[in-house]
């Protein structure tokens, strides 16, 4: 094993992997004490959080009330949110767009004054915090971002790869990365991963192409405990382009009214759900599948419920449809279901706590609990508000206390640059589309992982995109494989019903069946 010294060593009390909304929660909460964020772009871009158009939910209207948040979460969350979380959020949400509008946020408001609710599926009240339209997830990242560059006292690490969790004596002691200067150690007292979802291991979704699961790929590595892998939630109304990432049509066009057709015009929702377009998001993801098996094109119509007032009312949609050739203020818009937001990830306790001490996570890189086996939709900013706020008060209770590992300590690695091939990623994305995709069974997950196993066996192992992404498409596989069942957003047609026997949690950890599955 070659082994050679960092080109650099840097310490902080805090260290937070990603720079989306929860990331730059925990870095703004922290910062007090001494805080690095390691954001592979720019800080505020290449984070999903930046494409989210659909909002924050939260209950703030006159006939709301957290209780009925919570049952909403519930009803759709399949039977595995843990009622405690989902109180703590639906609890915390009109707390968290108080703070962002104290930091500056502007939200959309109505003629009095007052914050304008959208509605969204599976929400039985309008409870959707928006801003300019369309634009959500932007206005809070800005705010953010300018909030962290004024006050200065968060270390932002741009263009720099979080390789792999630096773990001594069973504690994670910080980050190994690498940037412009080379190898870096990154040492703190405590580690936050808020590295985002895993969209980019699929070869159609909403997210950008650095959601690559390398939060979740580190810790599997380092053997942290992790849970809920198969529940990977898929969009249903991205634009049918060859876009990538996929334009996304927000969820709030259906809330408005607008309704899904086939190319003969016929309202296929009406036969499937009494709540037809505003079903749950995993029965309107399936339905719009199978027509497209079938070969039908379906289509988004919200010519008579927005029309002319798209180019104001959702201004994000309007370009992206432009953009692409098409006019949605007077024509159907052609889409297409696409992974959007992965449930499962780094178990973590109430306080953001992982199972391995010296590491939090928050985001959807965390497995909180809150979205049990399918997401409500506009649930998972706000969770990444409210988890960040949690982590951030966790660490500083327990960071005081805390020696930083000497570098000595840390096990000794061959170091390599990140090493990338696009090729091999496209086929790990294809085999996921296609086999590990909306509608799944034994014989196609089986094959995606024998196929899976093939490719890895041609790579040569480097730290990187390409490892992480065979990492995580391995370890949903193997979990979608294990429950044999369907239940929220993972659909077995060779078990198409829930069964009472699956109602628990999938853990993933370095345990015997991962061996036995792959033998
Ligand atoms: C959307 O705008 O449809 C996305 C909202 C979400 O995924 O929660």
């Amino acid at each position: 094993m070659t082994v050679r010294r960092f080109d650099e060593v840097v310490d902080s009390d805090v260290l937070v992997v990603g720079g989306g909304i929860a990331g730059m929660t925990v870095a703004l909460g922290v910062a007090p004490h001494s805080v690095n964020l390691i954001s592979k772009l720019q800080l505020g871009y290449g984070s999903s959080s930046r494409l989210a158009q659909g909002g924050v939910a939260a209950a703030l209207g006159k006939e709301d009330s957290p209780d009925l948040h919570a049952q909403d979460t519930l009803a759709v969350g399949g039977g595995l949110c843990d009622p405690r979380v989902v109180d703590i959020i639906t609890r915390e949400g009109p707390r968290q767009i108080h703070k962002l509008v104290d930091l500056g946020a502007r939200f959309d408001s109505d003629s009095s004054g007052e914050i304008h609710l959208g509605r969204e599926a599976a929400h039985s009240r309008r409870r959707i915090v928006h801003a300019n339209g369309d634009s959500t997830g932007a206005e809070i990242v800005t705010v953010l971002t300018d909030t962290i560059r004024e006050r200065g006292r968060v270390g932002v690490m741009e263009d720099c790869f979080a390789a792999d969790l630096a773990v001594a004596n069973g504690r994670v002691v910080g980050v190994i990365a690498y940037g412009e200067r080379g190898w870096i150690l990154c040492r703190a007292r405590a580690t936050v991963l808020a590295t985002g979802g895993i969209g980019s291991v699929f070869a159609f979704t909403t997210n950008p192409p650095e959601a690559t699961g390398d939060g979740l790929a580190m810790a599997a590595r380092a053997g942290v405990q992790l849970s809920d892998l198969e529940f990977v939630q898929f969009h249903p109304t991205a634009l049918a382009c060859k876009q990538s990432p996929m334009p996304l049509l927000t969820e709030a066009l259906r809330g408005e009214g607008a309704v899904l057709i086939d190319e003969s015009g016929h309202r296929f929702m009406l036969e499937e759900h009494p709540l037809a377009e505003l079903a749950p998001r995993d029965i309107v993801s399936r339905a719009i599948w199978r027509q497209l098996q079938e070969g039908r094109k379906v289509l988004l119509d919200a010519t008579d419920v927005v029309g002319s007032r798209f180019p104001d009312r959702f201004p994000t949609v309007f370009r992206l449809c432009t953009e692409n050739g098409l006019d949605p203020r007077t024509e159907p818009i052609p889409v297409s279901p696409a992974a959007h937001y992965h449930i499962g990830g780094v178990v973590t306790d109430m306080r953001g706590r992982s199972s391995m001490p010296g590491l939090w996570a928050c985001g959807e890189t965390a497995a909180t609990r809150v979205h049990g086996a399918n997401r409500l939709a506009s649930n998972s900013l706000l969770e990444a508000l409210v988890f960040g706020s949690h982590v951030a008060e966790d660490v500083l209770l327990r960071v005081q206390s805390v020696e930083i590992s000497p570098e000595e300590s840390l096990v000794e690695t061959d170091f390599q640059k990140p090493a990338e091939n696009e090729e091999l990623k496209n086929q790990v994305r294809a085999i996921m589309w296609d086999k590990v995709g909306l509608i799944r069974d034994e014989t196609a997950l089986s094959n995606a992982l024998q196929e899976l196993d093939d490719l890895k066996e041609s790579f040569e192992s480097f730290p990187g995109e390409t490892n992480n992404i065979l990492t995580v498409a391995e370890l949903v596989t193997l979990a979608a494989l294990r429950r044999k069942e369907s239940r929220g957003v993972h659909f077995r047609s060779d078990y198409p019903e829930s069964d009472r026997g699956w109602d628990r949690h999938l853990y993933h950890e370095p345990a015997p069946w991962v061996e036995h599955a792959l033998a």
